[in-house]
C-alpha cells in the first residue's frame, strides 16, 4: 500500500514528525502541503501543527475538500501541539483531542487513525507576530514564556503501529 504522508509546518517539528513517519513506513512519500502537486498515496497520512487552537488553513481546506482531490481515500490524521490533553476553561475549550476532532469535523468522515503528537517551541525562532501572540496568552494563563520541548520519538512508533494494525486485511 502506498502511503503518503502531508503535513504543515511553520517552525519545523511537525516536519520532523513526518519525515520520521516517512523514514519508518517503507512505502512513503512525504510532503509539504503546500508544495502537493498530487495525491498518490492509497493511504494518506495527514498532519498539521496548531497555531491558535486550529490546524494550519491549508490543512484545514485539504480535509474539507471542495475539489474531491482525496478521492474518498482513507485519511489517518496527526496534530501537533504543546497542550495535549483535554483543557476547558474560560476562553473555552482546548488541547489536543479538541484540535484531532477539529480535523475530523473538517474531513467529515472518520480516519482510519488519529494521533495527538508533542510539539516544540524555541522563544528565539518564533516571528515577531508569533511571539506576541505566544507570549501574551502564556501570560494570561499565569505560565512562563519559555522553550518548550515535549515530542517523543515514541509516539511516532505508536502511531505507524497504529496505522498498521487498522490497514492490515
Ligand atoms: C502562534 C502560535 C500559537 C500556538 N497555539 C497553540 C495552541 O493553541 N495550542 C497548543 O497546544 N499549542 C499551540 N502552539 C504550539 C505549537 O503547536 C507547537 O509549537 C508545534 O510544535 C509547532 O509546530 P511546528 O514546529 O511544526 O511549527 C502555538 C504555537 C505558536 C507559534
Amino acid at each position: 500500500m502506498k502511503i503518503q504522508i502531508i503535513y504543515y509546518s511553520k517552525y519545523g517539528s511537525t516536519q520532523e514528525i513526518a519525515q520520521a513517519m516517512g523514514r519508518k513506513l517503507k512505502t512513503a512519500t512525504v510532503v509539504d502541503v503546500r508544495e502537493l502537486q498530487e495525491i498518490t498515496g492509497d493511504l494518506l497520512v495527514i498532519g498539521s501543527a496548531i497555531y491558535s487552537e486550529v490546524p494550519h488553513k491549508d490543512i484545514e481546506r485539504l480535509l474539507v475538500d471542495k475539489e474531491g482531490q482525496l478521492q474518498d481515500k482513507p485519511v489517518a490524521l496527526f496534530a501537533v501541539c504543546l497542550r495535549k490533553t483535554y483543557i476547558t476553561s474560560k476562553i473555552g475549550e482546548g488541547g489536543g483531542p479538541v484540535y484531532i476532532k477539529k480535523m475530523e469535523r473538517a474531513l467529515g468522515r472518520p480516519p482510519v487513525a488519529s494521533m495527538i503528537f508533542g510539539g516544540r517551541m524555541i522563544v528565539d525562532e518564533l516571528d515577531p507576530e508569533d511571539r506576541e501572540r505566544t507570549e501574551s496568552f502564556a501570560k494570561r494563563q499565569g505560565m512562563p514564556f519559555k522553550d518548550v520541548n515535549v515530542m517523543a520519538d515514541s509516539e511516532v512508533d505508536e502511531f505507524i503501529e497504529d496505522i498498521t494494525a487498522k490497514t492490515a486485511r
